[in-house]
């Protein structure tokens, strides 16, 4: 039976799931072990180069730096939304021995891919240190550690699946889209929208995790959520009619959707719903972030509902940073940036431009926005499952081939070919 309140995170990720690129590094080395110079310096890597995601690292930054004056922080992030960009160029560095001090994890399954693949320290020591465990909710720790140990900090909780409307296009087509009529529901408010002459979908999948992210909203609406996390324990199969119906749900959107779809980011997509282009926007509320740090204003220009379904899931998306288990620049700036992180005044500052909530309940969320109120209290109350989109749910290696069978099916719609290559995953790389 499904606890509601219960953060259902696969980690049904085989040493087989091992990282894209495994550096053929030894075991972990003890966070701090570094084999470089001074601490005046401090090298991280993030995907954050939008407007909203800059201006939130850089409330890490100042926060690190205050805490460390003098110490100079090179911010080398790597554009592309979702990372995909930034990982390759991380486990080339990895590969070479010349890793940053740090960089962006989603925890679960991408964390437990770079554990297996020995490229992340243990942080279990400040973790104790901290009581850190003690300050968020029991599962969003969890999601930090592998095999009871923590090598990662968590910064904050994204929720994937929201829907981002324009007021104005949906009420000149006078639709009104209510998540309880589920997906059947809101495919035929997009076609209203389309008979009254504006296209229904703006989508940005030139990052293929955008449209990943709008397949895998459909499949957890249409299947549950009890399902969508048996999916990864091989318990429940890509084959179930509920998928199917998904990726049949997944083809009518895509064609309601702006054409030259896969030539824009998500941030472009967001703010063309926003600037009235279209109806909707499917974008985890890192978009939230976008849109305020582009001047839009929340109800007037957009609003939301959560993704229409029976009820009410929440796709878990977390940030947060590890350092490296070998091979680190500077091993004590590296951890001042992990514990810079766990200040419950940075995590609020960084989710009011981020969109995000804070992982530290002991942050203050009261001057937070409606929409990040909303956000909270379905973390608290709704069914909490965990993103492949991301790769929390599952290892790098099931999460690439998603991504790839995404990609593949934008281009061919074969429903077939899409659930022979996730079954085939399912059974060798789970
Ligand atoms: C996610 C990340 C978010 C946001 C988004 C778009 O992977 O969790 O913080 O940055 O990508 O780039």
């Amino acid at each position: 039976m499904r606890a509601p309140n219960k953060l259902r995170i696969s980690l049904a990720v085989t040493a087989a799931a091992s990282l894209i690129a495994v550096t053929g590094c030894s075991a972990n080395a003890p966070a701090g072990s570094s084999t470089g110079g001074g601490s005046d310096k401090l090298e991280i890597t993030s995907w954050w180069t939008s407007g909203s995601e800059a201006d939130a690292l850089n409330v890490l930054i100042d926060g690190v730096k205050k805490s460390s004056p003098g110490l100079s922080v090179d911010n080398a992030a790597v554009s592309g939304g979702g990372g995909a960009n930034a990982r390759q160029a991380l486990a080339a560095r990895l590969q070479a021995g010349s890793p940053p001090d740090a960089w962006q994890v989603h925890p679960a399954g991408q964390l437990k891919s770079y554990v297996d693949g020995g490229q992340v320290a243990d942080l279990t020591d400040l973790w104790t240190e901290g009581n850190w465990a003690s300050q968020m909710p029991k599962d969003v720790a969890e999601a930090q550690q592998v095999d009871g140990k923590y090598y990662t900090v968590p910064i904050g909780v994204h929720r994937g699946n929201v829907l981002w409307t324009n007021p104005s296009v949906l009420s000149k087509a006078n639709v009104k889209i209510d998540p309880a009529a589920g997906v059947d529901g809101l495919i035929s408010s997009l076609k209203q929208v389309q008979a009254s002459g504006t296209t229904p979908v703006c989508l940005g999948d030139k990052d293929i995790f955008a449209s990943a992210q709008l397949l895998e909203s459909l499949i957890m609406s249409r299947a549950g959520a009890d399902n969508w996390t048996k999916l990864f324990t091989n318990e429940y199969s890509f084959d179930a009619p509920e998928v199917k119906q998904a990726l049949a749900d997944y083809k009518a959107i895509l064609s309601l959707a702006n054409k030259d779809h896969s030539a824009i980011t998500w941030d472009e997509a967001a703010k063309k719903m926003a600037d009235g282009d279209c109806a909707v926007n499917l974008m985890g509320d890192w978009a939230y972030g976008e849109l305020l740090n582009a001047g839009k204003k929340p109800g007037q220009d957009f609003a939301w509902v959560s993704f229409p379904g029976k009820e009410d899931i929440f796709d878990y998306v977390g940030d947060g940073f590890s350092i490296p288990a070998n091979n680190i620049p500077h091993a004590e700036a590296a951890r001042t940036w992990v514990k810079t992180l766990m200040d419950p005044k940075i995590q609020t500052e960084f989710a009011a431009k981020k969109g995000s909530i804070p992982a530290v309940t002991s942050a203050d969320i009261s001057g937070l926005s409606a929409y990040q109120q909303e956000a909270a209290k379905s973390l608290a109350s709704g069914a909490v499952v965990s993103s492949l989109a991301h790769a929390q749910a599952a290892g790098a290696e099931f999460a690439q081939t998603y991504a790839d069978a995404v990609s593949t099916f934008n281009g061919s719609s074969n429903i077939d070919a899409f659930i022979a290559s996730m079954t085939q995953a399912q059974k060798t790389q789970l």
